[in-house]
């Protein structure tokens, strides 16, 4: 399986991707600052891998913490997890994560363990948070291939593959379970500007799996849905609010109303990492607003004219009512998402429950 993100006993190890596909090389971490500033700068990225890069990165930090005492450890901690939560504001995996470690710590803590016995009990949570990812992934492209149609022309947009997670894919993991259940599909996967994480990250990931894959510019998607070129369409999400509203990556939502226009379904994929039950609707998602030079240039050419105003927003919401449904890794959950969402977490839903399809 592609190799996104590892942890080595004095560095937290990933692949650079903002160096894909014309390299491939490994960025080796070896602070919590280094792997904040890669998560930032999107070294690494995607909702999921950016929250199991964090959890690395704080149970790193704190391996190599020099202080003796638990109360200088725990500050340290804290000040660690801060760091970490400056790095991208939309993605809420990233906030899931290192509240979990919160956990983690405090539960060690107040059974008074040793800062020895901290550190192991954050790297074993870490690494539990990556296989965990991977499990969710794999069970989600279980759930999501039963909706993918026999002969699938599959748009999706962005990268929400094996490099966005811990391996395997939540979107592209719908479409690898649905390879894996002996459907036919071709992929089309947008280009995605401005970091152009469809053309260079899905399109590597899927060619490199044997994947048919078309990429086209993000302006083709329309016409290629008016000539019937697609009649399935499934993207990742950072964060779903609790009305099912979904932040994803700026054209989801342009995407989603084309679908609707027509008549073509529309699925998220995300893990219950990526839903956000505090977060009532849309309106509330903070959206992170990212450098002017990714829109004005090009792998360092410029294309936007000098004195141009530049907006450059990273994500766009898109309204519930245009998700045909969330596959997760507990089912596909429908309309109302208010209900549906909120029991996925109260308990492991069954083929008796009205949002939930098998
Ligand atoms: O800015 P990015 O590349 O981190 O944005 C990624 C996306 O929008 C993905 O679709 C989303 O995080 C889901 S990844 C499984």
């Amino acid at each position: 399986m592609l190799p996104t993100i590892a942890r080595e006993d004095d560095a937290v190890v990933m692949v650079d991707q903002r160096k894909l596909p014309a390299q491939e090389i490994y960025v080796r971490c070896r602070t919590a600052a280094e792997v904040a500033k890669a998560i930032k700068t999107m070294v690494i990225r995607g909702a999921p891998a950016i929250g199991v890069a964090a959890a690395f990165g704080i149970a790193l930090g704190m391996r190599k913490s020099t202080a003796t005492g638990t109360q200088k450890f725990a500050a340290e901690f804290y000040k660690t997890c801060e760091l970490m939560a400056g790095t991208r504001p939309t993605a809420v995996n990233l906030f899931w994560a290192i509240e979990r470690m919160k956990r983690v710590f405090a539960a060690a803590a107040e059974a008074g363990a040793s800062v020895e016995q901290i550190q192991d009990r954050l790297d074993q949570d870490a690494q539990a948070i990556h296989d965990e990812d991977v499990a969710s992934c794999r069970a989600m492209g279980a759930f999501g291939a039963k909706v993918v149609p026999a002969d699938a022309k599959i748009l999706t947009h962005c990268n929400a593959g094996a490099l966005a997670t811990a391996g395997y894919g939540t979107a592209l993991g719908v479409i690898r379970g649905a390879i894996e259940a002996g459907k036919h599909v071709t992929v089309f996967a947008d280009e995605t500007r401005p970091f152009l994480q469809g053309a260079r990250l899905t399109a590597w990931e899927l060619v490199r799996d044997g994947i048919e894959t078309t990429v086209i510019t993000d302006n083709m998607a329309g016409s290629l849905m008016r000539q019937g070129g697609v009649n399935f369409v499934v993207v990742g999400a950072d964060r779903i609010a609790a009305n099912g509203d979904t932040a994803n990556k700026i054209g989801t939502y342009s995407v989603a109303v084309l679908a609707r226009e027509h008549d073509i379904p529309f699925y998220v994929a995300a893990p219950l990492s990526t839903i956000d039950l505090n977060t009532p609707d849309g309106s509330r998602i903070p959206i992170e607003e990212r450098n002017a030079r990714e829109v004005t240039h090009v792998a360092g050419t410029q294309l936007a004219a000098t004195g141009s105003l530049i907006w450059n927003p990273a994500f766009d919401v898109t309204p519930h009512h245009f998700i045909s449904g969330i596959i997760t890794e507990r089912g596909i959950f429908r309309e109302p998402y208010t209900e549906s969402l909120r029991a996925a977490f109260d308990k492991t839903p069954g083929p008796k429950d009205p949002a939930y399809t098998t």
